[in-house]
């Protein structure tokens, strides 16, 4: 084996980023550069993510996001191995404009194209941030996603179960709207919940009485919504106490849903080297506290990379490239952009 430098390029949500990963065999890969634009402010107004706003911002910024990339990691196109890029799953217009691009370096340059998907990439962080071995248990829990895996291999994925309906994250966004705190809602419903009380207002645990790994989460926002309402009924509006209650018993529901199913992935799951988690809910310290406990009820190590690279970025994608490519896997220039892409 060789030593492989990637260019990444993801642009399926309301990130742009690039980025570059090099990888020598029996050493720890480095990221050379890791570079993501946000969206926020295009999307503030309108509660969401724009499609059409998205995939144009992508398409202006890519290129500049490709530039500063190449130069902060110090190379020139001609000293890649390869380019790796998000096709799917995500919103189309914005997954076009990095697979657009990419074809357009990898025609330019003669450079290999390796297609990825953007739910590998961020099952395949644990490899580059830590080093673990295959097979893996893996969280990935975020504003869209919610799913137990078992990565098995760089193309080889069993899917144990996830969320029937909204994802973790989404539920913390929805809470934060409903209790007029500020967007994106976990880390204000997680600042809330630590000044307030658990035992107050007790929330469903969805699908826990159900066997398996499938989760829901679109219940709670609904008795969110009516223990808010009881309480402005009989006080004619909410304190701040009341809000700090209400996401404390909000965010241990969603602990104790995330805790329990996890219990029971790894139940599931004998000879894993470690359980990992990533997406942006894996940010809570509630959370990644009771997953923590779990794993080491496991016998397992548990795994969960720095922020940066837990939420969307170019250089999981890079990495992901990398490992496909190394198996054999290569893309022709007729690499299309899937907006559905089950791992
Ligand atoms: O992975 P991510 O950056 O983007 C995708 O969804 O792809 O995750 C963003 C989500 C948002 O819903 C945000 O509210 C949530 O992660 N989040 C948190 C925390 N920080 C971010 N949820 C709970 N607690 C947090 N501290
Ligand atoms: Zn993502």
């Amino acid at each position: 084996a060789q030593t492989l430098t990637f260019l990444g390029l993801e642009s399926s949500c309301d990130d742009t980023a690039a980025a570059v990963v090099r990888h020598a065999p029996g050493q720890p890969p480095e990221i050379l550069s890791n570079i993501v634009i946000g969206q926020e402010s295009l999307h503030a107004a309108f509660g969401g993510v724009v499609p059409e706003i998205a995939a144009r911002a992508h398409a202006e910024r890519i290129d500049l996001c490709v530039e500063q990339a190449l130069h902060t990691a110090g190379l020139a196109l001609a000293e890649l191995d390869g380019i790796a890029v998000t096709a799917g799953p995500g919103l189309i217009g914005g997954v076009l404009a990095a697979v657009m691009c990419a074809k357009g370096l990898a025609a330019a340059t003669g450079l290999p194209l390796v297609g990825v998907n953007h739910l590998a990439g961020h099952a395949l962080t644990p490899r580059l941030t830590d080093g673990v071995d295959y097979p893996y248990l893996m969280l990935l829990v975020s504003g869209g996603h919610c799913q137990f895996l078992r990565v098995e291999g760089p193309e080889s994925y069993t899917r144990l179960g996830g969320t029937i309906d909204d994802a973790p994250g989404e539920a913390f966004d929805k809470t934060a709207k409903l209790l007029a705190l500020s967007q994106p809602g976990g880390p204000a419903v997680e600042q809330e919940a630590a000044q307030g009380d658990v035992r107050r207002f007790t929330f469903p645990r969805p699908l826990l009485d159900r066997a398996g790994c499938d989760m829901s989460f679109s219940g709670l926002k609904t008795a969110l919504l009516r223990a808010r309402d009881g309480v402005i009924a009989e006080k004619a509006g909410l304190t701040l106490q009341d809000r700090r209650d209400l996401c404390a018993g909000f965010q241990a529901a969603v602990s104790d849903v995330l805790a329990e199913k996890s219990r029971r992935a790894l139940d599931a799951s004998p000879g894993m080297t470690a359980f990992a988690v990533a997406g942006g809910v894996a940010a809570n310290a509630t959370i990644r506290a009771r997953l923590t406990e779990i794993a080491r009820q496991a016998g397992v190590p548990f795994l969960a990379p720095p922020l940066r690279l837990c939420t969307d970025n170019a250089a999981m994608i890079a990495w992901a490239g990398l490992e496909r490519f190394r198996v054999g896997h290569r893309d022709g220039l007729d690499l299309s952009a899937r907006p559905r892409w089950p791992l």
